[in-house]
């Protein structure tokens, strides 16, 4: 059975379907022996890696043939501050500082307020509040100071837009409208947006008068930014970037993603125990409406909002992932027991988030960057 499903850097809709997204979008997947290739250089392979949450890639093998040469690659990320940023939005940034640890590589993080100004009915001090709110949270997952540079559009608009007309120069109308579904109604700044996304990727470049290979950590969503930047980048005389792709964590009503939007779907990092356990609570689960019958019938652990939370982020242990898989399947576990420590783990994860993010005040010129 194939429902329809829609993957945009603006809306995702839809059971995404991971495989035929790969042959939609032209990715490839991450495979064994290419993650074998980067443990050999980084002595083991983080969860999100092992899990496959992390499934696909571009350019991943070349990147790492040019740091194998001695040609070091550095880190690019970012975020749209339309809101607090939920447990999501976390995944590519920790896996982003667990690349940064192992390799030592340089980070840009781009904040795109630009974006969520010309894309959401914000105005731009709502979007300026939420982008210094956001980068409180960046910072304390704990980036290396001396080697994150972090940066909002409108505030390094100098260098970057310098960069971004060149960008913009090579994109023609027709293809933004193919590549991210924007037509004869949607404003010009979003037309234009896509080339502010890209530059990021050439920045290190631009900066050594060299090419500097890039890898870039992200959610599958962001993707078509990237494939337009990678026809672009080279007839600017650039390497294209890499890019290693992630899945949605699901929202707690079981859509595919974790969205703002629903605030009652979404955990925030800036959330109160009280309404931690009120959503996990009412949280989607793959269990039987009894517990009778779950006892009898089992669960199912594959459409579980609950599971998943535990499969992404909150059991670093694969064997205990798989032991609950199992027993839930076979009726041992009840959703009740699995909610209240689901709860409890992220209740404690944010206690100690909230605690450095308070920390991250002091930080935070440190890591700006401004022109
Ligand atoms: P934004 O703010 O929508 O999302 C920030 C990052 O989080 C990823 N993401 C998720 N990952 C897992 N599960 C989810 N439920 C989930 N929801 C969002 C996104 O894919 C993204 O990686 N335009 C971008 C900001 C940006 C950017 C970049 C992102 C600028 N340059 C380079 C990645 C790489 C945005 O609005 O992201």
């Amino acid at each position: 059975m194939s429902e329809e499903f829609v993957v945009t850097p603006w809306e995702v809709r839809g059971r995404v379907d991971y495989s035929k997204l790969i042959n939609q979008f032209g990715l490839q997947l991450l495979t064994d022996e290419l993650l074998e290739r980067l443990r050999k250089h980084t002595g083991d392979l983080h969860l999100m890696l092992r899990r496959r949450i992390f499934f696909a890639h571009r350019s991943l093998d070349w990147l790492l043939s040019e740091y194998e040469k001695g040609n070091m690659f550095y880190l690019y990320t970012g975020r749209g501050p339309s809101e607090h940023i939920h447990l999501g939005h976390l995944v590519p940034f920790i896996l982003t500082k667990w690349l940064q640890e192992k390799f030592g590589a340089k980070l840009y993080v781009q904040i795109t307020d630009d974006e969520k100004f010309l894309f959401k009915p914000l105005s731009y001090e709502q979007v300026r509040k939420y982008a210094y709110d956001n980068v409180l949270d960046i910072i304390a997952l704990g980036f290396d100071p001396e080697k994150t540079r972090i940066f909002l559009d409108t505030e390094y608009a100098k260098t970057l837009y310098r960069e971004a007309i060149k960008v913009a120069k090579k994109i023609t109308y027709s293809t933004i409208r193919a590549a991210f579904g924007l037509g004869e109604s949607s404003n010009i700044g979003q037309i234009f947006f896509t080339s502010m996304q890209a530059v990021p990727a050439i920045l290190e470049s631009v900066k050594q008068g060299r090419n500097v290979p890039c890898l870039i950590p992200l959610a599958v969503d962001q993707d078509p930014h990237f494939r337009v930047a990678r026809d672009v980048l080279p007839k600017l005389g650039f390497y294209k970037p890499a890019i290693i792709h992630a899945k949605f964590l699901p929202s707690l009503t079981g859509e595919a993603k974790m969205s703002s939007s629903e605030a009652e779907a979404a955990i925030f990092t800036v959330d109160s125990p009280e309404d931690v356990k009120k959503k996990i609570w009412n949280a989607f689960t793959g269990g039987q409406p009894t517990i009778k019958e779950q006892r009898e019938k089992g669960g199912n652990p594959e459409i579980c909002s609950v599971y998943q939370y535990f499969y992404f982020l909150f059991e670093p242990d694969d064997r205990k992932v798989r032991e609950l898989y199992f027993k839930c399947k076979q009726g041992e576990v009840v959703c009740g027991d699995c909610k209240a420590e689901l709860a409890n783990r992220v209740i404690a994860f944010l206690e100690e988030h909230q605690k450095k993010r308070e920390e991250a005040r002091d930080l935070v010129d440190k890591f700006m960057l401004r022109d």
